[in-house]
């Protein structure tokens, strides 16, 4: 469905623009259909950035994304609007997403001018009460509301059934769920579970360890721009074998052992110095170390 090849991108940085930062550097990875791809990395990592060049919010800067086989980077115009029926983005903030002064159908209606304008008005009620319905909203509820009138978790399901009614194939989740309390939390993760079943793909951007484990069944770990590890979720978790990704999963708190009666692992490779873009001159390689689980080493 995706595959992104060697995808670069770079920031101008310092006075005049003369350096370079490479917030993302030659990551290559898949989404096929009905995968959940958890992609895990610390503050900084280049996650948003990611998505951002799916959605063709950002240029690319070097490498390839492809989606269904055609160059993204060669979408444009009024292919664009097919695109994006395709692939849509949700955000951490949905509150930012929103223009406070327009009722939450508002949204609504520029879809279905957008994407349906065919479409009788009692057809198309039809189809937006289908679509809320599915996401756990009553549309009576929360339709003629202002976004400061609903939660954080509404707003989100909102986005999601947006997502819904254009038939969506592949969704950027980013930080979706990081600002919603934590039984809003497995309400919407339970959701992104039933749309996988219907067919829909998703990208699941967080730094959140657990949530990732919790919904997807495929892991990239993300380390400064670089895809340090990745794999079906099972192996990456419990068969860590990058240093960074062992010690982030090592910093997460256990409930069932003391902070020191947690074994230290062995190193396996290098120290995760050695692998920071533009300090190391060694080109790193990933490698299959098991069936589909790859690991950057040199
Ligand atoms: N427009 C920009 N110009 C320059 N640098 C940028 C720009 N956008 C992002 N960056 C830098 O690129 C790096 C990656 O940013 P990105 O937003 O992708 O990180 P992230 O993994 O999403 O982090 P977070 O978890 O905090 O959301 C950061 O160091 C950031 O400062
Ligand atoms: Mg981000």
């Amino acid at each position: 469905m995706l595959e992104a090849t060697n995808l670069t991108k770079e920031f101008k940085v310092g006075s005049f623009g003369r350096g370079v930062f490479k917030a993302v550097n030659k990551a290559s990875f898949k989404i096929d259909n009905k995968d959940i791809v958890s992609l895990i990395g610390e503050s900084g990592s280049g996650k948003t950035t990611i998505g951002r060049m799916i959605l063709k919010l950002t240029q690319i800067s070097g490498g390839q994304i492809k989606y269904n086989g055609k160059d993204v980077s060669d979408i444009k115009n009024k292919n664009l609007k097919e695109y994006y029926r395709k692939v849509q983005g949700v955000f951490q903030d949905p509150f930012s997403t929103f223009n406070p002064i327009f009722k939450a159908d508002r949204i609504f209606k520029m879809v279905k001018n957008e994407f349906y304008p065919a479409l009788s008005n009692k057809e198309w009620e039809k189809k937006l009460d289908d679509s809320l319905k599915s996401v756990g909203l009553n549309p009576k509820e929360v339709l003629n509301k202002y976004p400061h009138q609903l939660s954080g978790g509404q707003l989100q399901r909102f986005l999601i059934a947006r997502a819904l009614l254009i038939d969506v194939e592949l969704l950027i989740a980013d930080e979706i769920i990081s600002m919603l309390d934590a039984s809003t939390r497995i309400d919407v993760l339970n959701l992104l579970a039933m749309l996988k079943e219907k067919g829909l793909s998703v990208l699941f951007i967080t730094h959140d360890l657990s949530l990732g484990y919790y919904i997807s069944n495929k892991a990239i770990i993300l380390y400064r721009g670089v895809i340090v590890e990745m794999g079906p979720t099972d192996k990456v978790f419990f068969n860590p074998v990058h240093s960074y990704t062992q010690s982030l999963l090592d910093s997460v708190p256990r409930l069932d052992m003391k902070w020191d009666e947690i074994p230290k692992r062995k190193k396996t490779y290098t120290d995760i110095v050695s692998y920071i873009p533009g300090m190391s001159k060694r080109e790193l390689k990933m490698t299959e170390i098991e069936e589909n689980h790859f690991v950057a080493i040199e």
